[in-house]
């Protein structure tokens, strides 16, 4: 990803541009190596296999949405800090995407259909919490991370326990998320209103419900 710090105001905008279409269309590349590279590649039966693959669709949507959560609050942040923050945390989310593409492929399956969609829906919302100012943003970066951490804990719970290379993927990325909550929240993360956690705790159940599937 560019930095996007000394760019003007359009290089920005294609900047983004370019995001979203590496992030639902290319091959985006990490730059840690896959944390489940080194755990055993056991055999799943069917119905494990599949349930496996369901779950790390969702990781792998999460993941969508984190790049375009995080790349629109970054398009509209006030303070140049707080964007290279948001900037910052948008490549270990480039890590996270690319490992959980990595290990669908290997389930013999495959990223959701609706991308495109997600990460449109997504970066509306980072825009429009960006918009009420970078307390709120970065807010917004600690609720996000919060409930993307318990849905990992439930994540590395339902998985088939065989299942130790995405345990092992999930066992970083849970890592590194508490890490992006607790460096927005250093920053002056303001705490956000109801009803606003639960709207977007509904807006995650509807993704996750559809992620698994499609
Ligand atoms: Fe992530
Ligand atoms: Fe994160």
């Amino acid at each position: 990803m560019t930095a996007n710090r000394t760019l003007t105001p359009l290089d920005r905008w294609l900047s983004d541009i370019q995001n979203a279409l590496d992030t639902v269309f290319g091959a985006p590349h990490a730059e840690r190596p896959n944390p489940g590279a080194d755990a055993p590649d056991v055999v799943l039966d069917d119905a494990e296999r599949r349930h496996a693959a369901g779950l790390m669709r969702i990781n792998h949507v999460g993941e969508v949405c984190a790049q375009a959560l995080y790349v629109g609050q970054a398009a509209v942040a006030r303070d140049e800090q707080t964007r290279a923050h948001l900037m910052a945390a948008a490549q270990e989310e480039t890590d996270h995407l690319a490992w959980c593409a990595q290990r669908l492929a290997e389930l013999d399956s495959r990223p959701s259909l609706l991308n495109p969609l997600w990460y449109a829906g997504s970066y509306a919302i980072g825009l429009a919490a960006g918009l009420r100012g970078d307390g709120w943003n970065l807010g917004f970066v600690v609720e996000t991370e919060r409930q993307v951490e318990a849905h990992l804990d439930e994540h590395l719970q339902t998985l088939p326990p065989a299942d130790m290379r995405s345990r092992a993927i999930l066992g970083v990325m849970k890592a590194d998320e508490a890490r992006h909550a607790e460096h927005a929240r250093a920053r002056g993360a303001r705490r956000l209103p109801p009803p606003v956690p639960t709207v977007m705790a509904l807006a995650s159940k509807l993704m996750k419900t559809v992620a698994y599937r499609v």
